[in-house]
């Protein structure tokens, strides 16, 4: 069996650097050839390398069990091994061993932590844009098997394909936004796959408008700066900001359950510098002032707190509101906390303008820096949107979040640092 491979899957396949590892992700269209590619390269560093461990896994392992190891095995069938003479497929383990003693494992991604003791010569990730960066940082550190001398120009390899992000995410940010020279993204459009029924691609494209076709038939990184909240942020928006414990500390608050979130920042007659965030899943007020007086245990500065006026309202559940429980806490550490917020909250476009004010004015200075720290409202700067042709914020519905668990920390971290700057900012529009 011979195969011809696509242009995007050779270039997949082939290393081109020297590097001790090689980290690719293959980023194409729906029916681009990804699956075959990455089952197939699993399969090659198997046979090439005797002995070496791998990983494949997806963020769930239906899509593991469904697609990648059903593909592996189209590969065994077609290649001529023969189940039981020349591999075998031990369920218990859910793994392929080779008759030259190499091994590849299936698993979801679901709990990271369990992979943790694993040592691999490689790991291919189904549908990478699923996966948390946390859990691909975690898999780039498991790629240290011990190299067996038989092994010729062997190279660690992390390999996955997805789709294009939606959001400007992890992906876009390590493999386009400068990316290490060992890192590639090879974009796979389905248009060039040959092996496509015909007409294919022309029925999507008859079934899809324009920006949905160009993301997942042509397998382009989308326009993400369209329709974005925040406007004209730039690198030169981001600092490190070292936190002062004698100058004061504004905590600006968004209340909810999951996520709770507050940014930390301090302040100066025109200025303000997010230092820090903390947004935590399913939490309570009082558990986040504990969080913060776990970072900050020797501040000495005041601490003022902003955020939502409608936190001020006493809730059916709490005897307390907000701000008061916020108050007693602070006075349990020793500190003393002053509240400063608004009466009521203005129109949210009052906000998100006194925000880009800050962000930018009209002169091009620069009022506003956050940390690289602050993850949560970066991810927010980037990809909080309005509706398309409209003037409404788009904010994650609960079966969009259902679907995709990032989106949970779009909006409320924007909201926190927002009332911030229209306290002490405030635009009337
Ligand atoms: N080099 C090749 N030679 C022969 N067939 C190929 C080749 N590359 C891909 N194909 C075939 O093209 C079809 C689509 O490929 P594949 O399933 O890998 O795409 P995909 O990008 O993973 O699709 P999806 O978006 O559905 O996950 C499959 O039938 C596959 O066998
Ligand atoms: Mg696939």
């Amino acid at each position: 069996m011979k195969y011809n491979l696509l242009d995007a899957q050779r270039e997949f396949l082939e290393i081109p650097h020297s590097y001790s590892m090689d980290v690719a992700v293959y980023q194409g269209g729906y029916g681009s050839g990804k699956t075959f590619a990455g089952s197939l390269l699993g399969i090659l560093l198997s046979l090439k390398f005797p002995g070496i461990r791998g990983l494949v896994g997806a963020q769930t392992y239906t899509l593991v069990r469904d697609t990648t190891l059903q593909s592996y095995f189209e590969h065994l069938d077609s290649m001529g091994f023969v189940l039981g003479a020349d591999y075998k497929w031990i369920s218990a383990d859910q793994k392929i061993v080779f008759y030259n003693g190499s091994e590849i494992l299936f698993r979801h991604f679901d709990e990271p932590n369990k992979l943790k003791s694993l040592n691999l010569g490689f790991v291919e990730i189904e549908e990478m844009s699923d996966i948390p960066f946390d859990t691909f940082k975690m898999l780039v550190a498991r790629l240290r098997q011990n190299q067996k001398t038989s092994w010729k120009n062997f190279t660690y390899r992390i390999f996955g394909h997805t789709n294009p992000e939606l959001n400007q995410g992890w992906i876009y940010k390590t493999f386009m936004v400068d990316p290490p020279p060992n890192y590639r993204l090879i974009c796979a459009p389905t248009t060039q796959n040959i092996y496509l029924p015909k007409n294919f691609c022309e029925d999507l494209k008859n079934l899809y408008d324009e920006k949905y076709y160009k993301t997942f038939v042509l397998g382009q990184t989308g326009n993400y700066s369209e329709n974005l909240v925040v406007k004209d942020f730039s690198n030169d928006n981001i600092k490190e900001i070292q936190y002062r414990d004698d100058f004061d500390v504004h905590i600006s608050c968004d209340f909810n359950v999951d996520p709770m979130a507050w940014v930390l920042a301090h302040k100066t007659e025109d200025k303000v510098f997010y230092f820090d965030e903390l947004v935590l899943e399913n939490t309570t007020t009082s558990k986040t002032c504990d969080e913060f007086y776990r970072r900050y245990p020797h501040h000495k500065g005041k601490i003022i707190i902003n955020g939502d006026a409608s936190g001020d309202n006493r809730s059916c559940t709490s005897e307390y509101t907000n701000y008061v429980i916020i108050k007693r806490k602070m006075a349990e550490f020793g500190y003393e906390a002053d509240i400063k917020i608004k009466a009521f909250n203005p129109p949210i476009k009052n906000r998100v303008a006194a925000f880009n004010a800050k962000v930018r004015n009209a002169a091009g200075e620069i009022g506003l820096y956050v940390s690289p720290k602050c993850e949560k409202l970066l991810y927010n700067i980037y990809n909080l949107r309005y509706i398309e042709g409209s003037s409404r914020i788009d904010i994650p519905s609960y079966s969009q979040i259902k679907q995709s668990k990032e989106l949970k920390f779009l909006s409320h971290p924007f909201d926190a640092a927002s009332y911030l700057v229209d306290f002490y900012w405030p635009i009337v529009l």
